[in-house]
C-alpha cells in the first residue's frame, strides 16, 4: 500500500481546525502517491506527474469520477454523468466547443469584454469604487449567458444567478465531507440552499421556454438553441436533462473563469512588473502580446487552479507507481498540489509567467500541469475559457490598473479555490 500519514498528524490537524488542503499538503510530502485516513478506509492522494497521468488519462475506466458534490446543482449534466449517458452527452456537446465551434461565440465574448471595459472606464473617470472580483464574475457570466441564450445578461438574471455562487460556496469540499455549516445551523443552510436552487431552476426554466418559443435574442441563436435542436431527435434529452445541461454549462462555464481572473488581478497587484512585462512583449493585437497574456493566465492557473481537487473512485484493483490500490478506494488528484511540486516546478510558490514563455522552463511531463484536468474527462470548455480570458485581459490590462483598497489574505479551498473576501478597488487609467 502507499505510505500513510501518521494518525497523530491527522489528529493534530483536526484539532487545529485547518483546511483539507493543509492536510493533503502533508500527505503529498510522503511522495507522489500517499494515503491518509479521513474515514474508516485510507484515501489515496495522487500528486506525482506520472501517477496523475495514469489515473486520469490512461485508466479512467479504473478510476471513475466522483460527482456527488456537484450533482445537487447540476443533476445529470455532462459534468456529473457517467458511463454511456456521459459518453453520449459529451459527444453531442463536443463539436460546440472546438476551435470552429467557439468561433461562433467570438462576437459575444468581445461584447461582454467591451461592457466590462466600459464599466471600468466609467469607474476610472468618476473615481467610484468597484469590486474587481464581482466585475470579472459579471463578465464571465455575461459571456456564457450570451453564448447560451443570445441575450446580454440583464440585471435581474444577474441577481438571480448570484445563487450559483452561493450554492457552489456551500458545496462540500470532498465527496464524503458534510456540507458547510455547523449542525445547529444545518437546517437553515439547507433551506437557504433549496431557495437558491429554486432561483436557479426558475432562470433556467425561463431561458429554455424562451428558446423553445424561438426567441433567439439580439445576438442570434445560442448554444441552448443548438442543444434543443439536437435534443428533438433524442428521446433521452428530457426536459430535466436539458435543464441539467444548461445549468452545468452556466456553472462550469463561469465560476472557474471568474475566479481565475480574480486571482490573476490579485497576483498582478502583488507583482506589478508582470503587467508591464506582458504589455512590453509586443504591440496591441500582436501574437507576442497574446502569448504573454496567456502566460499570465497559465501561471495563475498553476498557482490557483480553481478545480484544485478532482475526486475519483477506484472500481478495480490496480498497481499505481508500484503501490497496490484496492477496488473501493477513494482517490484524490490535486492539480493544486501537483503544480507546487518543487521536483517539477522549481521555486513553486513564486509567480513567474516566464515558466510558460521561455523554452525548456516548463516540465515536459503531461501530468505535471493540469488546470483543466486530463484525459477523456478533461474540461469541455478549455478553448472557450482560454479565449474569453485572453480577450478580456487584452482589453483591460493595457487600459486599467485596479488600486485595491484591501485584498483577501487567504484562499478558501472549497469546491473551487477562491479568494477569502471582497476585492474593492479604485480603477486607475493606465494611459
Ligand atoms: C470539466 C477546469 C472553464 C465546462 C473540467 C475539469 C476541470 C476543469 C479540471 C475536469 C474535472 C475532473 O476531471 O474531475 C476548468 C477551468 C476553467 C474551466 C480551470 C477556466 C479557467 C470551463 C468553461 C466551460 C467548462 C468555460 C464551459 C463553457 C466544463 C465541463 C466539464 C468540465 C462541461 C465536464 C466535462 C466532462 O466531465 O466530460 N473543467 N474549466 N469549463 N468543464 Fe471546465
Amino acid at each position: 500500500p502507499p505510505p500513510e500519514l501518521d494518525a497523530s498528524v491527522v489528529e493534530q490537524w483536526r484539532a487545529s481546525g485547518g483546511q483539507l488542503v493543509e492536510l493533503l499538503g502533508l500527505v503529498s510530502a510522503l511522495g507522489g502517491v500517499g494515503a491518509v485516513r479521513l474515514g474508516p478506509r485510507p484515501t489515496v492522494l495522487v500528486t506525482g506527474a506520472q501517477a496523475v497521468q495514469h489515473v486520469l488519462a490512461r485508466h479512467p475506466d479504473r478510476y471513475v469520477k466522483r460527482s456527488h458534490r456537484a450533482r445537487m446543482l447540476v443533476g445529470d449534466g455532462v459534468l456529473s454523468a457517467s458511463g454511456e449517458p456521459w459518453r453520449r452527452q459529451r459527444r453531442l456537446l463536443q463539436a460546440q466547443f472546438t476551435g470552429t465551434g467557439i468561433r461562433r461565440y467570438e462576437q459575444r465574448i468581445a461584447e461582454a469584454a467591451r461592457r466590462t471595459s466600459a464599466h471600468w472606464a466609467e469607474c476610472a473617470r468618476t473615481g467610484r469604487e468597484t469590486d474587481v472580483g464581482e466585475d470579472l464574475r459579471f463578465f464571465a457570466l455575461d459571456t456564457i449567458w450570451r453564448s447560451l441564450t443570445g441575450h446580454p445578461l440583464d440585471a435581474a438574471t444577474h441577481r438571480e444567478l448570484a445563487a450559483i455562487e452561493a450554492v457552489v460556496a456551500a458545496l462540500p469540499t470532498t465527496p464524503t465531507a458534510p456540507a458547510a455549516g455547523v449542525p445547529a445551523a444545518q437546517a437553515a443552510v439547507e433551506s437557504a440552499l433549496a431557495a437558491d436552487l429554486a432561483r436557479i431552476d426558475a432562470v433556467a426554466g425561463h431561458a429554455i421556454a424562451a428558446a423553445r418559443r424561438g426567441d433567439a435574442g439580439p445576438d442570434g441563436p445560442g448554444l441552448l438553441h443548438v442543444l434543443l435542436d439536437l435534443a428533438t431527435s433524442r428521446p433521452e434529452y428530457t426536459d430535466r436533462l436539458i435543464r441539467d445541461e444548461l445549468v452545468t454549462l452556466l456553472v462550469a462555464g463561469h465560476e472557474t473563469t471568474a475566479k481565475t481572473l480574480a486571482w490573476l488581478y490579485l497576483l498582478l497587484d502583488r507583482h506589478p512588473r508582470w503587467t508591464d512585462w506582458a504589455m512590453a512583449a509586443g504591440a496591441e493585437g500582436s501574437p507576442a502580446r497574446r502569448d504573454a497574456v496567456q502566460a499570465l493566465v497559465s501561471e495563475t492557473l498553476r498557482l490557483y487552479p480553481p478545480a484544485w481537487l478532482l475526486p475519483r473512485h477506484a472500481v478495480e484493483d490496480d498497481v499505481l507507481d508500484g503501490f497496490r490500490i484496492e477496488a473501493g478506494t477513494d482517490v484524490f488528484v490535486s492539480p493544486y498540489l501537483t503544480h507546487r511540486d518543487p521536483g517539477s516546478w522549481p521555486d513553486p510558490d513564486r509567480f513567474d509567467p516566464e515558466r510558460f514563455t521561455v523554452p525548456g522552463r516548463r516540465p515536459g511531463q503531461l501530468g505535471a500541469y493540469l488546470p483543466f484536468g486530463l484525459g477523456a474527462r478533461a474540461c469541455l470548455g478549455l478553448q472557450f475559457a482560454v479565449r474569453e480570458m485572453t480577450v478580456v485581459l487584452e482589453q483591460l490590462l493595457p487600459a486599467f490598473t485596479p488600486a485595491f483598497r484591501s485584498t483577501p489574505s487567504a484562499a478558501v479551498f472549497g469546491f473551487i479555490v477562491r479568494p477569502d473576501g471582497p476585492t474593492p478597488a479604485v480603477i486607475r487609467a493606465r494611459r
